[in-house]
């Protein structure tokens, strides 16, 4: 069966489809960059999943009990207990994002020639680890490469190479970062016994283990529904566990907070929490606020409880499967099995004529458009790419928003895909016409070789 929606509609924001001609002008003047085209001319924005989700009936209520005090709001406290009952951790740090979060934790906790080892880092984990003159190192398992490959637990950590670079490079190793679901692999969920054996390897080493908890619902969601002897637990107790193994963890919570605008550090070592405290007065704000108005921190307060909530990520992940399995029984090639927030479509295997340096990836995310007025993303050589080097995978991610799109406009991403799907061959490889030195997907201009 279908998965249902388990909310109803209270407010409605209009979408329309622009024409044609038009959809083919905006990206002509975007330099065929989906950045810089203006949301009103997209008709199903699945760019990120990230602050574009609807807050509920509850969310809105809170923010009216929004505490603006700079300091000791009772907004505060109220955020602070709901993370510690989820997370167990003793300190909580609030901050305006996740970005803003890993920047006082590494700016704390990473030295200039460090490694700092995950299962994948996402890139602002990176951006931030390498902006303390470290080494961000993936050490995802085989399968997490191989996009076709049924496995439940495709976001694990490689248990054998994290002890073998520990017990080599010890003294380099501030902290172990996991990343819940592990975003740059497909939203692919980490297992308990993965995260409990990592865990053991840390403790043993005497090495910090720190989660990237974004998506830490929708991996526990995975962990009841796909993992032995998990099915009778609630998804609370599940996170309770999950986080028990480690020390700490940053949080994006426009993520798995249900919020806009958020984010928080959280963690065991009252010596640290103190340092980065200094970092988020300097940076953020002070320390009852971070970088969150007092009526964020109560959206947030009652979202992060909300994300827990089992009929809303049985519907999330159903939904997510539904355009995954829909793509894939067609033939399209996707990354299997469905992850927890986006389907991600195989560039390589999708335009296997048009190579890496060709950027098969942003070819189809200007067709999609062209095609139906879906905005997606380009995850791989133009987003990761670097000279003469390009990345494992070439993917595009259609990154879906929590409680925004109804089942309706999943199925009508799916027929626009499989439609571009049979008219493949018509897509054209792409060049690059200008770029910037950092991020440059942001902002490159590219041109279509004719
Ligand atoms: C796994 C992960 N970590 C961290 C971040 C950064 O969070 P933010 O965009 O709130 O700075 C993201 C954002 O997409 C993410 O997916």
């Amino acid at each position: 069966m279908r998965p249902v929606e388990p909310f109803k509609i209270k407010m409605v924001e209009p979408i329309r489809l622009i024409a044609r001609d038009e959809r083919e002008r905006e990206v002509r003047e975007a330099g065929y960059n989906l950045f810089q085209i203006p949301a009103t001319s997209v008709y199903i924005d699945l760019l990120t999943d990230s602050g574009t989700g609807s807050m509920s009936d509850s969310q809105w209520a809170s923010i009216m009990r929004g505490d603006e005090s700079y300091a000791g709001a009772r907004s505060f406290f109220r955020l602070k207990d709901a993370v510690r009952s989820i997370f167990g951790y003793e300190h909580f740090i609030p901050a305006h994002q996740g970005r803003a979060a890993e920047h006082i934790l590494f700016s704390v906790m990473v030295k200039p020639g460090q490694i700092v080892p995950s299962n994948i880092h996402f890139d602002t984990t990176r951006a931030h680890v390498e902006n303390r003159q470290a080494e961000a190192r993936d050490l995802a398992i085989d399968a997490a490469y191989d996009t076709a490959l049924e496995l439940p637990f495709k976001g694990d950590i490689d248990c054998r190479a994290l002890e073998q670079l520990i017990d080599h490079s010890r003294a380099q190793i501030p902290l172990v970062m996991m990343t819940v679901t592990n975003n740059s692999a497909g939203g692919q969920p980490v297992s308990m016994k993965n995260v409990r054996e990592a865990a053991a390897i840390c403790r043993d080493r005497r090495v910090p283990m720190f989660f990237d908890a974004a998506r830490y619902a929708e991996n526990c969601y995975f962990i009841k529904t796909r993992e032995a002897g998990y099915k009778d637990h609630s998804v609370l107790e599940i996170a309770r566990e999950l986080f028990s193994y480690g020390d700490g963890a940053t949080m994006s919570a426009k993520k798995d907070g249900l919020v806009n605008m958020g984010g928080f550090v959280t963690l065991r070592d009252g010596n640290v929490a103190e340092k980065i405290r200094q970092q988020l007065i300097l940076y953020e704000g002070f320390p009852t606020y971070g970088g969150m108005s007092g009526r964020d921190m109560e959206a947030l307060a009652t979202g992060i409880g909300e994300a827990l909530d089992e009929d809303y990520l049985a519907f999330r992940t159903e939904q997510v499967k539904l355009l995954c399995d829909d793509l894939h029984e067609a033939g399209v090639p996707v990354i299997r099995p469905a992850g927890g927030h986006a389907v991600y479509i195989d560039a390589t295997r999708f335009l296997p004529d048009i190579p890496a340096s060709q950027f098969p990836g942003q070819a189809i995310v200007c067709a999609l458009y062209l095609e139906a007025g879906i905005r997606s993303v380009e995850v791989g050589s133009l987003m990761f790419g670097k000279q003469n080097e390009s990345p494992r995978l070439e993917l595009v991610r259609l990154a879906i928003p929590r409680r925004v799109y109804t089942n309706d406009h999943i199925l009508y991403v799916a027929d626009a895909i499989k439609e571009l799907y049979r008219k493949r061959k018509q897509i054209k490889g792409m060049r690059i016409v200008s770029q910037s030195a950092v991020l440059r997907h942001f902002t490159a201009r590219l041109e279509p070789i004719s």
